[in-house]
């Protein structure tokens, strides 16, 4: 198969962790015969440095131009104060989720049974594993909405200060959308679903519910459906995660509710992220930032970079058996005792901690 990728590394741990992704990636070529063309482009902060602008047009035409987009991170402290639309979030991954319509994202949380004492939970609650899917709904909600903020507001004449405000927005058609995507994958594992929300407060979320609700009972009446408010379920998740299996969620929900989960598997360096449009174009990032604090020092863990592209093979390419001899080759290589620091514990031996280029090395040796 020939496939064309959009490479965007980005900022920070980006460029490095990528850098494996893209080795993890030839080695499956080698392996089954595949041909991947890669095209890099700036996002993010460095492209704002060199274009003056987060996601140029360079970048937006080399995307275009892809059957998929592999990512890896944007932003840091120098890009901070720059006016919202040229941060590499707001100009530039944002625009990117929404120029291509990404709107369901998939985030599993799953431990790899050689990590489950880097988790943050007694490994008695996990015994078994762990095998969660979040499905974090991308181009709406509050991120999206329009916000404002005003600078001065007077009252009777007097300056009463600063206000801010930020529209938390949701159409009964995204809604459905994203339930069906949770809906599909559900029925592919454990026909559960838990609907995540704030209908006790929010109108936005009593919409959600309600068209949850109906949706699920109108076309999949075999799923087992439930619904937990957003501060319980976070609760849940970091007390008794194994109760769930697919949870469907908004955006901002979701985006905290994965940061969390990815705590309960060890590291947040090992979680992936899929970003699907509808036509089943995508955009694969870990669920990580660029981590300006450890970038350059090859210490980063470059496995959530791997993990995002075995899952761009099996959901933009099709390719299934080559995404799961990767996550092979990931499993083999901790069963061995091979870790990042961020996930060794005071067990590991020291030559076993490995640096960001040596995990990939050791990633692709297992694949070949
Ligand atoms: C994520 C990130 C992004 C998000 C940021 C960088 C805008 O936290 O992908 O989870 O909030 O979606
Ligand atoms: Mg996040």
């Amino acid at each position: 198969m020939k496939k064309c990728i959009a490479v965007l590394a980005g900022d920070g741990i980006g460029p490095e962790i990528m850098r494996e992704g893209l080795k993890v990636l030839n080695a499956v070529s080698r392996r089954f015969g595949h041909t991947f063309e890669y095209r890099e482009a700036l996002v993010g902060g460095c492209a704002y440095d060199k274009y003056g602008h987060p996601l140029p047009d360079e970048t937006k035409k080399v995307c275009n131009n892809a059957d998929a987009i592999y990512f890896g991170a944007v932003g840091g402290p120098k890009w901070d104060t720059l006016p919202a639309e040229l941060t590499p979030e707001r100009g530039a991954l944002l625009p990117l989720r929404a120029i291509y319509g990404l709107f369901a994202n998939l985030r599993p949380a799953v431990i790899f049974g050689p990590l489950a004492d880097a988790a943050s939970l007694k490994s008695e609650r996990l015994k078994g594993g762990l095998d969660i899917m979040i499905v974090r709904e991308l181009t709406g909600g509050v991120y999206f909405g329009k916000s404002k903020v005003k600078s001065l507001i007077l009252k009777d004449g007097a300056v009463q200060g600063d206000y801010a405000v930020d529209y938390m927005i949701y159409s009964v058609p995204e809604i459905q959308r994203i339930t069906k995507v949770a809906c599909e994958a559900a029925m592919k594992r454990n026909k559960r679903l838990t609907s995540v929300d704030k209908a006790n407060v929010l109108e936005s979320s009593k919409l959600w519910r309600k068209t949850v609700i109906d949706y699920v009972q109108k076309n999949y009446p075999q799923i087992q459906l439930n619904h937990m408010y957003v501060d319980n379920a976070a609760m849940q998740l970091a007390t008794n995660p194994k109760q769930f299996d697919v949870i469907v969620t908004e955006n901002m929900f979701g985006d905290i509710l994965s940061d969390l989960a990815s705590a309960i598997t060890g590291s947040i360096g090992m979680l992936p992220s899929a970003s699907l449009s509808e036509t089943g174009f995508g955009l694969f990032e870990p669920i990580h930032g660029s981590a300006p604090d450890i970038a350059g020092q090859g210490k980063a863990n470059p496995l959530a970079q791997v993990l995002s592209g075995a899952m761009m093979l099996k959901y933009a390419f099709g390719l299934s058996k080559e995404s799961d001899a990767i996550e092979q080759a990931i499993m083999s290589v901790l069963e061995d005792g091979y870790r990042t620091c961020d996930i060794a514990c005071a067990a590991t031996p020291k030559d076993k901690i490995l640096l960001t280029s040596g995990m990939g090395n050791k990633v692709v040796e297992y694949l070949e």
